[in-house]
C-alpha cells in the first residue's frame, strides 16, 4: 500500500485529536500487516489497547540478549495475562559473535552506544520491519524533549523498509503524559514491569539503564555517560531525520 505525502499528513492530522484506541483501532484495520512492537515497560498498554480493537494482534520484541530479568519476566507475564504471542527478534548470531569477540560485553561505556544498539537491535527490527507494511510502537511525545517532542501520531518510516519499500509507523500515545499511561494501567488492571517499583521510569537494556532521582526527566536514566545524539538508539531514527 503506497500513501502519499498528503494524505499521510491528513490522515496524521484526524488522528492527533483521537485517543489511542481509536488510533489503534485505525491502525490495525488500515494494515492486514501490522506489528506491535512492546519493549517490556509502560508499553504494554499498546497490547491491552489493541486486544480490545482486533483479538489477532502480532507484538514484537527485540531480545538484545541484555534486558533486565525482570523485563523477560514480565514479557513472560504479559504473554501468559493475554494468551498472546510475543515474537522474540534476536540478534543475529553472525554479527554478535565477532563484535563481542573483538570488543567485550560493555564497549558502548567506552566509544559510545551506537555500535552494539546496531548489532542488538537495529539490525533485528530492520528485519523484522521488512516483512510489515507498518509498525506501531510507544514512543511519547513527554518521553524525550530533545527528540520526540514533535513526533506525529502517525508518519512514513523512512528510517526503515516495509514489506511493500515504504513503511508506516503509528505512535499511538504521542500525545499521552506519563500520568495518562500510569492512569489507565491502575484504571484498567494492566499488569506493569515490577522494575517501575524501583525507581524505573524508562526501561532498555539492563547495562545502559539507571532509575533516576526526583526531577531527573526519565531520559537521563538511558546512556547517561552520554550526551551526544539526543539519547536515541536508531530505532526511531525519524526523529532524528525529521530533525534536520
Ligand atoms: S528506545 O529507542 O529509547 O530504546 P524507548 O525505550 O523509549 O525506545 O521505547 C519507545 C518505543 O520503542 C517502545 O514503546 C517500543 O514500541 C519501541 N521499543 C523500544 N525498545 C524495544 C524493544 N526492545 N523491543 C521492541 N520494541 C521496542
Ligand atoms: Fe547494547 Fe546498551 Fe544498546 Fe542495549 S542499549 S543494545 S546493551 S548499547
Amino acid at each position: 500500500m503506497l500513501i502519499n505525502t498528503d494524505e499521510i499528513s491528513a490522515i496524521d492530522q484526524e488522528l492527533n485529536t483521537k485517543q489511542p484506541k481509536q488510533i489503534i483501532k485505525y491502525a490495525l484495520d488500515k494494515f492486514d500487516n501490522i506489528a506491535i512492537s512492546f519493549s517490556g515497560a509502560e508499553d504494554v498498554v499498546l497490547i491491552d489497547l489493541a486486544l480490545k480493537a482486533k483479538k489477532d494482534i502480532h507484538v514484537f520484541s527485540l531480545d538484545t540478549g541484555r534486558l533486565h530479568p525482570e523485563t523477560y519476566a514480565f514479557i513472560e507475564t504479559v504473554r501468559k495475562h493475554y494468551n498472546i504471542d510475543i515474537e522474540l527478534v534476536s540478534p543475529k548470531a553472525e554479527l554478535l559473535e565477532p563484535f563481542v569477540k573483538e570488543k567485550g560485553l560493555f564497549s558502548f561505556f567506552e566509544d559510545g552506544h551506537t555500535e552494539c544498539c546496531g548489532v542488538r537491535k537495529i539490525e533485528p527490527l530492520k528485519r523484522k520491519l521488512s516483512t510489515a507494511q507498518a509498525w506501531i510502537t510507544g514512543q511519547r511525545k513527554d518521553q524525550s524533549p530533545g527528540t520526540r517532542q514533535s513526533i506525529p501520531v502517525f508518519q512514513q518510516d523512512t528510517a526503515f523498509k516495509g514489506i511493500d519499500e515504504a513503511l508506516y509507523k503509528f505512535n499511538p500515545l504521542a500525545n499521552w503524559s506519563s500520568e495518562d499511561v500510569w492512569n489507565y494501567i491502575k484504571m484498567f488492571d494492566v499488569p506493569y514491569n515490577p522494575l517501575h517499583q524501583t525507581g524505573f521510569i524508562s526501561i532498555g537494556c539492563q547495562p545502559c539503564t539507571r532509575p533516576v532521582l526526583p526531577n531527573q526527566h526519565e531520559r537521563e536514566g538511558r546512556w547517561w555517560w552520554e550526551n551526544e545524539g539526543g539519547k536515541e538508539c536508531g530505532l526511531h531514527a525519524t526523529n532524528i531525520i525529521s530533525k534536520s
